[in-house]
């Protein structure tokens, strides 16, 4: 099972109609999308991408699915866009790295990455659950990961339930991580392949 398969099945068990979602990594709108297939017909997601190309993606993915109108997508940095955001949320979503098909160059980039998750804290309901894949392959990969894993750390430090899902690969490539934090008690569905 794949990271990103593992995230849609946790959502289809803790997403329900009205809840709200915050996507702060759109991309080619594939989580965006599930989010508000679950969410709908009373709730929202809220999407950000420093790109307009999967801000673009992503909308035409919603139109598609007669799902936009429950969602606000937003072009910028998440960690500066998160700041103006005043709701709170059920899930938050991070899907770091580049946009798949797209410039390498463009990337997630921990200082940004910790400045959204720093606010992330506000933004998480009490029983919210926060999810963040990170990639290692690609130059900075690495570093941003063990930025997040810190953070993490210091999350359980102050009580959160922090799940970290590393998959075994037999080659010598390093996965994807990914954590899943609450405030509350986790209750995931298992991971096969863990
Ligand atoms: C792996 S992709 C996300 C995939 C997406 N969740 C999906 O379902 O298709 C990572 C995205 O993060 C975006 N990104 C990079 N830095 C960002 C930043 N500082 N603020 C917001 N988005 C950023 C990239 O433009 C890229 O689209």
């Amino acid at each position: 099972m794949r990271l990103t398969e593992y995230v849609h099945l946790c959502l289809e068990t803790r997403l329900k109609n009205g809840d709200s979602v915050l996507d702060a990594t759109a991309g080619n709108g594939y989580d965006t999308l599930k989010a508000a297939e679950l969410i709908q017909p009373n709730g929202n997601v809220v999407a950000i991408d420093i790109q307009k190309q999967a801000i673009e993606a992503t909308e035409a993915k919603l139109t598609e699915a007669k799902l936009s109108h429950l969602c606000e997508l937003h072009l910028g940095n998440h960690g500066e866009r998160l700041s103006e955001i005043k709701q709170s949320f059920d899930c938050i979503l991070f899907n770091l790295g580049y946009l798949p098909g797209s410039d390498k160059m463009i990337i997630t980039i921990a200082k940004d990455t910790l400045s959204a998750l720093n606010q992330s804290q506000r933004l998480l309901k009490e029983n919210g659950a926060l999810f963040v894949t990170a990639y290692r392959q690609h130059e900075g990969g690495q570093d941003e990961a063990n930025s997040v894993e810190t953070w993490m750390h210091e999350q359980h430090a102050n009580g959160w339930d922090i799940e970290k899902i590393e998959p075994k690969h037999q080659s010598q490539i390093l996965s994807p991580i990914l954590w899943i934090a609450s405030r509350s008690r986790l209750t995931l569905p298992p991971f096969l392949n863990r």
